[in-house]
């Protein structure tokens, strides 16, 4: 009898299993926004430059990017490790650790009701784009916790750290074509300390550090790309041809 009932209810758990499955990624997934288009360019170094400088001052605080050293930071952008020290640093770390914040797991937990995460690799597991997007796409929203949505996230669980400067949004229906709502359906009601296109710069850089932070070695990599193709072509190429005439003077 319990046997019966066992393969009764299996049929029932899967469409339960599968219904969850299902769900899950509905809940969060409601009506995400279509992303701005944006470029992004790792190689300005001025530009990364500044993107490091605001992160550490704006989202160090809650995110690590526990696969990057300050000193790599200060070899790539040409910082010296005072200039590291008095501009990037202010956890009081040496400059030899990774950017790791003091905000302890738990308790960030217990505020946000989710663990900032780690933004190492967030431009390749996102993209550039989505990580400009959501920095454009936070407004107003009373239902929240910290008063703030976001179109790319919905529920998110991040404050609007950015407001200050950005000003206030808030979601209107159709996409808006000037200002910071632009291509998003999000009109400015209150300014912040900052103009849409300063703004706008600010996220460039913000998000251009990013880029750079998920692949340091991205500029070594295609040196050495080069460096490889030349050693192929003016090294090998040669050898190539005089063994290929060494092989065939027997043949002919
Ligand atoms: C006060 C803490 C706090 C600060 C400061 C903060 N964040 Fe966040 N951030 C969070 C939390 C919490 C989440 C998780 C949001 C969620 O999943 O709903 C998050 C999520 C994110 C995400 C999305 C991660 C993902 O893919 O789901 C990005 C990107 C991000 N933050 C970037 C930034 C940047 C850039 C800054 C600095 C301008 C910053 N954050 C500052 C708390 C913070």
């Amino acid at each position: 009898m319990s046997r019966l009932n066992a393969r009764g209810r299996a049929p029932v758990l899967t469409f339960l299993l599968t219904a969850l499955l299902l769900a899950a990624p509905a809940s969060r997934a409601q009506e995400e926004a279509k992303t701005l288009p944006f470029t992004d360019n790792a190689s300005n170094v001025a530009s990364v430059q500044r993107g490091a400088r605001d992160f550490m001052a704006y989202c160090s605080g809650c995110h690590s990017l526990k696969y990057l050293r300050y000193n790599r930071i200060g070899q790539d952008l040409g910082l010296s490790d005072d200039m590291l020290k008095q501009n990037l640093i202010f956890s009081g770390v040496k400059v030899g650790e990774p950017v790791t914040t003091s905000m302890p797991a738990k308790s960030s937990e217990d505020w946000f009701g989710r663990t900032p995460p780690d933004l190492s690799l967030e431009t390749k597991s996102r993209s550039p784009e989505w990580v400009y997007s959501y920095l454009m796409g936070f407004y107003l929203d009373k239902t929240r916790p910290f008063g703030v949505n976001n179109l790319f996230l919905p529920n998110v669980a991040m404050p609007a750290v950015l407001g200050e400067l950005q000003g206030w949004q808030v979601k209107e229906e159709g996409e808006k074509t000037a200002g910071h709502g632009e291509g998003l359906p999000l009109k400015l009601v209150q300014p912040g300390s900052m103009t849409p296109e300063e703004y706008k710069a600010f996220v460039s850089d913000l998000t251009n550090f990013m880029v750079y932070a998920a692949e340091p070695t991205a500029k070594e990599r295609v040196s050495t790309g080069w460096g490889v193709m030349f050693y192929l072509i003016f090294l090998l190429l040669p050898l190539t041809y005089f063994l290929k005439k060494e092989f065939w003077r027997d043949v002919h």
